[in-house]
């Protein structure tokens, strides 16, 4: 009824639609009709990322852990080795996304230098509005 609306679990939703998506290569991601934006949304986050990390180290903090939360196939990652953080977790609904993210950091873990530290990372295939933080790593997938 109007008075008492369904809960809708939109979860399983969610993570198919994201699990669908293709990842492409750079050409045909420059052929988007959104590149530019894109672009504009990448370095927008980058400057918060850097501001965020000054204030987390200004405070005090020499070991920085991040948890992203929404990680998806890991679109963040160069931004969090550029901000030279130590720890990283990555949670995601899509477990497809997850997995991309993961070969994606092995990736460029490979091909980083070799006097180069690269953080540590952690995958979670998870619904990140079910659990606390806390919990993260205790969680089954979210069926595709
Ligand atoms: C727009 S994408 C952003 C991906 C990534 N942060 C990036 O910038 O490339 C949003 C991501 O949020 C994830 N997501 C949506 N709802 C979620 C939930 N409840 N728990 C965990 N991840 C969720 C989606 O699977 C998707 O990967």
């Amino acid at each position: 009824s109007v008075l008492s609306p369904q809960v809708i679990d939109h979860s399983v939703k969610v993570a198919r639609h994201y699990n669908s998506l293709q990842e492409v290569g750079l050409a045909a991601r420059s052929r988007s009709r959104i590149f530019f934006m894109r672009n504009f949304n990448n370095w927008l986050k980058s400057i918060l990322i850097g501001e965020v990390l000054e204030k987390v180290r200004g405070a005090g903090s020499q070991q920085v852990s991040v948890l992203d939360l929404g990680c998806g196939k890991g679109g963040d990652l160069l931004k969090w080795r550029r901000g030279g953080i130590n720890h990283l977790v990555c949670a995601d609904i899509a477990a497809v996304s997850v997995d991309q993210c993961e070969s994606r950091y092995d990736d460029m873990k490979k091909k980083s230098y070799a006097n180069e530290k690269i953080y540590s990372a952690q995958f979670i295939s998870a619904d990140c509005t079910k659990v606390e933080p806390q919990h993260l790593d205790q969680l089954t997938e979210v069926e595709p």
